[in-house]
């Protein structure tokens, strides 16, 4: 199947581990549409790891940043944007992301979100017990992501995920 004309920016959010990053590069390679993520380019303006800005300047610090880089980077232009996974419990951001792009949400089910999360560096808000720490983000931000305009089962490989979501946008 040919890849369906994408007219408008797609973010894909939802929790650490949904494969944001991964299905986002790979639909945007099918897509032939630039690939951005959120957080790396958080990383890249500021110069500092999303660790240390939580560390030192603190959430509400990131959450602003956020905010701006996702404002800068929903312009006209038809994009893949993996956002992070709290960009959607913030309402301001929320806002711009359901009306500045079509969202989809990447949903699994938290054991098959653990088993993926390896690397904890980039993820404070995860420290602790993983699994618990998943559950309880899912059950607190479950409404907020559930406005997305889509929503994917994320447990499939990401191929196949990126195949559904060509899918639903193809209506
Ligand atoms: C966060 C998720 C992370 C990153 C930051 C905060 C969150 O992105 O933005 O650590 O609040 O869930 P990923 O969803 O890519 O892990």
């Amino acid at each position: 199947m040919n890849a369906p004309l994408i007219r408008r920016p797609i973010a894909l959010v939802g929790l650490p581990g949904a494969g944001k990053s991964i299905v986002g590069a790979l639909l945007a390679k099918r897509s032939a549409l630039p690939f951005f993520d959120s957080d790396a380019e958080i990383e890249r303006e500021s110069e500092e790891t999303i660790a240390s800005l939580f560390a030192v300047q603190g959430e509400s610090y990131f959450r602003d940043l956020e905010r701006a880089t996702i404002d800068r980077l929903l312009g006209e232009a038809p994009l893949i944007l993996a956002t992070g996974g709290g960009a959607m419990a913030q309402a301001p951001t929320r806002r711009m992301l359901l009306s500045r792009s079509t969202t989809i949400w990447l949903d699994a089910p938290t054991a098959v979100l653990a088993a993926r999360l390896e690397d904890l560096a980039d993820r404070p808000l995860l420290v602790g017990n993983l699994a618990e720490r998943l559950e309880a983000l899912w059950t607190e931000r479950q409404t907020c992501y559930r406005t997305a305009a889509y929503r994917i089962d994320a447990a499939p490989p990401p191929d196949v995920v990126v195949a559904r979501i060509l899918d639903v946008l193809a209506g």
